[in-house]
């Protein structure tokens, strides 16, 4: 037996399981600037890389927000990553505020310049992407009707890492401490080495 349902017509849940079953998922804490030179700073967990060569990586906005209108605007956004001892000010920097309002001075955080993008990066990550807009993409159903769910596409044109996650030239994914969401209201995770595995590819074994 198994729950099916049909999600344009509701999940018939407590909560709904999209979320929880799609998780956890890395954070997009993506910084960007309006043109007027206003400092923004946003946490978006539908969130991913889509490429190796060039970078690409994008994040969607359920709605127009300020992340996506600055970058629409300025065609630049930097990714930040949000790590466990950044999960306060990450969380912070998601508060509905007026446009315009720097989430940087909210949180405390340090704006540091990007070199490539006139975007400021948060210095206390120990990872930040500076990307330029690729695509930006109104979603839509399968019916042909648009949404006002955004999905914005960015080259990541530098890659700043932090010399202690680099051992002998290999990125420590566990030891950035991570965080990743969940589902519901307040679910995240983080990840540690000993629950990895390996495993090779089929075409890798040859
Ligand atoms: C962990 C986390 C993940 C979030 N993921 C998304 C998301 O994927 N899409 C979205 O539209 N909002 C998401 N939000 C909410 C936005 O961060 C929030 O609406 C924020 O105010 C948007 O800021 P902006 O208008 O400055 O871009 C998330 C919030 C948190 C705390």
């Amino acid at each position: 037996m198994s729950y099916s349902y049909q999600p344009r017509l509701g999940h018939g849940l407590p909560h709904d399981p999209l979320n929880a079953i799609i998780g956890p998922r890395p954070i997009g804490w993506i910084s960007s600037q309006s043109a007027q030179g206003e400092r923004n700073l946003a946490p978006y967990s539908f969130f991913n890389c889509f490429n190796y060569q060039p970078p690409i990586i994008g994040f969607s906005s359920q709605g127009w927000k300020d992340s996506v209108a600055n970058i629409a605007e300025t065609g630049e956004f930097v990714w930040n990553l949000a790590t466990r001892e950044l999960a306060v000010a990450m969380n912070e920097s998601s508060a509905t505020v007026p446009h315009g309002v720097d989430e940087f001075a909210l949180t405390g955080l340090t704006a540091l310049p990007g070199t490539q993008v006139n975007v400021s990066m948060v210095a206390e990550s120990p990872v930040n992407f500076e990307c330029k807009l690729t695509q930006l993409i109104q979603l839509q159903t399968a019916n042909g009707e648009k949404l006002d769910q955004w999905l914005v596409l960015g080259e990541a044109v530098v890659i700043h890492i932090a010399d202690d996650l680099l051992e002998n030239g290999i990125y420590q994914t566990a030891k950035a401490h991570p965080i990743l969401r969940a589902g519901g209201p307040s679910a995240y995770y983080a990840i540690s080495d000993d629950l990895r595995f390996d495993m090779t590819r089929p075409d890798a074994r040859k």
